[in-house]
């Protein structure tokens, strides 16, 4: 988004995707409407892209409403096939906004690259060995990806680990693990950092005499850091049956139980990953690898924890979030899938720590979904409330029956597709 664009539009969940369209526009959006229809990701592109092509594969591509970040309104594409995953996100976009919205922070763009030194007998001496190299080895990097430094990328930093095999009941092995540091700026950079990695193989065989294993990025980004929090007030989480400082007791509560067990870190690591994943597959981005990082990143303390953080502290509600993120927002299947183009036009975002700095905040936001649901009436009523569209479609409804259809189920709390015939059956006068 660009201009005075509003992230807010009242009633948009109940609006056909044609008029969702028309409100996105009349919200200042700048869209035209055929890359998310038909105007798609071509079959002769899609072949380029993988093998063993036969067509091309769709899901729903939602806008979530309400974000304000950083002080502006944004529009967040999602690309997601769960149910409530969407709504939740706006509805607490919207509860966020009312104290002030998320605010993020990034650190650097930096991937990490590794050549691995294996089976070394005398480590130490390999270690020093190539940090007296450092100089050498950062002026050969730096040859490699010319167009990146014209970028404001490039080379930023070599570090030098001993890595141990230690795993008990078999041979210790002493590794030696040279780090490149490479500041991607705008790409997620898989591609560069393993030109880089390989690059350098023979002059690091060169420097210690030791042959190099692998030589491949690290997916556990942690120079490529992206931050959100946001406070709420406690007076906007109250329901019909609880006070708001109660539900935020709650909500904290929650949060310490996955603190606590890595069964419920999972879950609640999950739905963080609901936004997260949603926002990286809309613009074209390779959630596996943001997936792997954020994992990986949560065990940093050797236990497996939450991606993020909720204290109460009698008057604000406090939640943050901080992350590897390896978001692009040049490059690979971003520059050939029209649709992608158009999510990021929406989205407004250029700089690829700009989109990781959204995409946190979303699945701050998508926790908070989940926490309140869960610390309140439960994740069920709310999923099946969505999930009994899906029902009624199920059972034969069309469009203009799906929603009267929806409504039956949901009053009765029956969602199963035998019932939801018998009401369209009722409907049409059977
Ligand atoms: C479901 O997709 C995600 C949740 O299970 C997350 C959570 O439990 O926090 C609702």
């Amino acid at each position: 988004m660009s201009g005075n664009e509003t992230s807010r539009i009242p009633g948009f969940y109940k609006l056909s995707p044609d008029e969702r369209v028309k409100a996105l526009q009349d919200a200042g959006a700048d869209i035209a409407l055929a890359p998310w229809r038909d105007e798609g990701l071509r079959l002769q592109d899609a072949d380029l892209m993988v093998e063993n092509v036969i067509g091309t594969f769709s899901l729903p591509n939602a806008v979530a409403v309400n974000f304000c970040i950083d002080g502006a309104d944004r529009l967040v594409p999602m690309v997601v096939e769960e149910p409530s995953v969407v709504a939740a996100v706006s509805n607490m976009a919207r509860l966020a906004r009312r104290s002030g919205g998320f605010v993020t922070e990034s650190s650097s763009d930096i991937m990490i690259g590794q050549l691995q030194l294996s089976n070394v007998q005398a480590p130490a001496e390999a270690v020093s060995k190539l940090e007296a190299a450092r100089d050498e080895l950062l002026a050969q990097a730096a040859t490699i990806h010319p167009r990146l430094v014209a970028r404001g990328g490039g080379m930023r930093g070599i570090d030098v680990r001993h890595v141990v095999y230690d795993e008990p009941g078999y041979p210790r092995e002493d590794m030696v693990v040279l780090h490149i540091h490479l500041d991607c700026v705008d790409a997620m950079g898989a591609n560069m950092v393993n030109t880089v990695v390989e690059h350098l193989a023979p002059l690091v065989e060169g420097i210690t005499g030791e042959q190099v294993g692998l030589k491949i990025l690290s997916n556990l980004a942690d120079k490529r850091l992206a931050k959100a929090t946001v406070r709420i007030d406690p007076k906007y989480l109250s329901t019909a049956t609880l006070k708001g400082t109660e539900v935020a007791e709650r909500i904290a509560s929650a949060w310490r139980f996955a603190w606590a067990d890595p069964y419920r870190a999972a879950t609640h690591n999950k739905g963080v990953m609901n936004g997260i994943d949603a926002v990286a597959l809309a613009t074209g981005n390779d959630w596996r690898a943001i997936e792997a990082g954020a994992h990986a990143w949560c065990a940093r303390d050797g236990h497996y924890r939450p991606m993020t953080t909720w204290r109460f502290d009698g008057d604000m509600l406090v939640g943050s979030i901080e992350l590897p993120v390896q978001f692009g927002t040049v490059g690979g299947t971003i520059r050939v899938h029209p649709t992608v183009q158009a999510n990021l036009a929406l989205l407004g975002a250029e700089k690829a720590n700009d989109l990781a700095r959204v995409a946190v905040a979303v699945g701050l936001a998508q926790n908070l979904g989940a926490l309140k649901a869960l610390a309140t009436e439960g994740i069920q009523a709310g999923h099946m409330r969505m999930h009994a569209r899906t029902v009624a479609a199920t059972a034969g409804a069309t469009t203009a029956e799906v929603p009267r259809v929806a409504m039956a189920l949901c009053a009765k709390r029956d969602y199963s597709v035998a019932y939801a015939e018998r009401v369209l059956g009722e409907l049409r006068g059977g």
